[in-house]
């Protein structure tokens, strides 16, 4: 659907449009619910009784007013549950935004105006924001590769948001446009989406709005000694590239954060092959590319008071007669010395080099989201991160920004024991720890971890980057995830 949100002063009946949609919290009307009752003869709560309309949260009523002739304002309301007022969140409302939008445009309105849900719970700004955000990315749809049909027939709606504030509202707009960037990287085919192609639309972008872009091609990345990276890389005809985008604040900053992305534009295994029933989701494996590209194309616009470095190292993970192979030694950037014993283990061999890389360019804190275990998911399930530092200041920094930005991240140990695992026989370390599969996200972790002394926070975004089915703020697909906690870190 095409979405434009428009944040107004005035109150619901007096924007000129067919549709107020109207809060029902714990079964009762809203304050703009119940002034509009009044103003119509008492249609609404008549309607509600008639019909036990208890509005649980996302229940919805669609009730004509009945104007006069000589009445102004919209002609019907929909009266949206919001569940009980206790208990409800900025998520209620962050969800909220995104039903309603849902069901405002499958009534089939062009445009409509809904209040703004404010409560004694919440300020009007936090509220705006919420309500806009959701509505944002509950409008998202991909249907770019569908021909004819009714996907292809764009929908679009105008909604208002009465008495909301306009700068929450605004800040709404640039954040939810991040998210939903991203998740057309996620969800572009892999074979539109190489290496080269994310990187021509991470440059483009980064160009246009102003941030410092340095890409580099196969042979930049070999003869910088990324040979852990390469080494992946090296199976596919489609080569990689290294991506670094800057965001410089106009007074110089005081703390320079680097975000590390896994960019694997699809993940086969390598001859460690997945199942074809594994792969099925693995274009997902850019995920956290696409949160840092995402987050990027936000801060260049909001401009925060800290310099954020991106970096992406792009590859496909790909068999043929110069890919990689189960027992093959790598040379990581750092130096140190690395036995595959898994292909399929590669994100860890890509990110090893991009995390030595950011930290070797002056990053004082690094933070990295990857799809990297299938581990993660068994652990944490398919709605929660799992967050993962070796400093805990910079890992509480990290997870509050997740809570701020509604995203959910749980933090799992980096057990030092488990080091042990990785010791190889023939190189420094190896890239798994061979039969086992026990605590494989905190193996994953702690390998990463021995390619930095500064700050890291690992976030294995593996579960909540893609869903195969819709979610509360979301069709399936790629979710954006990642985006949200990024901005709130850096303070955009
Ligand atoms: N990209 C996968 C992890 C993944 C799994 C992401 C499911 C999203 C959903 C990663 O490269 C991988 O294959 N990891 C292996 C590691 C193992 C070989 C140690 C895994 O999780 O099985
Ligand atoms: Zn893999
Ligand atoms: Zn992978």
């Amino acid at each position: 659907m095409e979405l434009t949100l428009k944040s107004a002063r005035r109150l619901v009946d007096e924007i000129p449009v067919p549709l107020a949609v109207l809060g029902v919290w714990g079964g009762e009307l809203s304050e703009e619910g119940q002034r509009l009752d009044a103003l119509h003869r008492k249609v609404l709560s008549k309607t509600m009784e008639e019909l036990h309309f208890k509005g649980e949260f996302g229940e919805t009523l669609l009730v004509p007013l009945g104007l006069r002739r000589d009445e102004k304002g919209p002609g019907f309301a929909l009266l949206f549950g919001l569940g009980k007022k206790r208990g409800a969140s900025l998520e209620t409302l962050r969800k909220a935004g995104a039903k309603l939008v849902q069901e405002v445009a499958r009534l089939g309105f062009k445009e409509a105006v809904s209040e703004t849900f404010l409560s004694e719970k919440f300020g009007k700004q936090e509220a705006s924001y919420a309500l806009a955000e959701g509505a944002l990315l509950g409008g998202y749809s991909w249907n770019k590769y569908k021909t004819g049909g009714p996907a292809s027939k764009r929908e679009k709606l105008r909604l208002w948001l009465a008495r909301s504030s306009g700068p929450a509202v605004d800040r709404a707009e640039t954040v939810a446009e991040a998210v939903n960037f991203a998740r057309d990287l996620v969800n572009e085919p892999p074979n539109v989406l190489t290496p080269a192609e994310l990187a021509r639309r991470a440059g483009e972008m980064g160009r246009e709005l102003g941030l410092e872009v340095e890409i580099w091609d196969e042979h930049q990345i070999k003869q910088a000694g990324m040979g852990a990276f390469y080494g992946v890389a090296q199976g596919s005809a489609n080569p990689p590239r290294f991506i670094q985008l800057t965001y410089k604040p106009q007074r110089p900053a005081e703390r320079v954060i680097a975000m590390v992305g896994k960019g694997l534009t699809f993940d086969t295994g390598g001859y460690s092959l997945k199942s074809p029933e594994g792969q099925i989701t693995m274009k997902c494996d850019m995920a956290g590319a696409a949160a840092v590209l995402g987050a990027m194309r936000a801060i260049a616009k909001l401009k925060p008071a800290v310099e954020v470095r991106a970096y992406v190292a792009a590859a496909e993970n790909m068999i043929s007669g110069t890919a990689y192979r189960v027992s093959d030694v790598l040379t990581s950037l750092a130096g140190k010395t690395i036995e595959v014993l898994n292909t399929d283990a590669e994100g860890r061999l890509t990110l090893a080099d991009a995390i030595t890389h950011a930290d070797r360019q002056g990053a004082d804190a690094i933070v990295e989201l990857s799809t990297l275990t299938g581990a993660c998911v068994i652990a944490l399930g398919e709605k929660i991160a799992g967050l993962f530092a070796n400093d805990a200041r910079w890992g509480r920094e990290v997870q509050e920004a997740a809570e701020r930005a509604g995203e959910k991240v749980w933090p799992l140990p980096m057990e030092e024991e488990y080091l042990e695992a990785l010791k190889s026989n023939t190189a420094d370390l190896k890239n798994t720890h061979g039969r086992s599969r026990y605590a494989g996200a905190i193996t994953a972790a702690l390998f990463l971890a021995e390619f930095t002394d500064k700050p890291l926070t690992h976030l294995d975004i593996a579960g909540p980057a893609y869903t195969e089915k819709n979610h509360a703020l979301g069709p399936a697909g790629g979710t954006g995830f990642g985006v949200r906690t990024l901005l709130e870190l850096v303070g955009a």
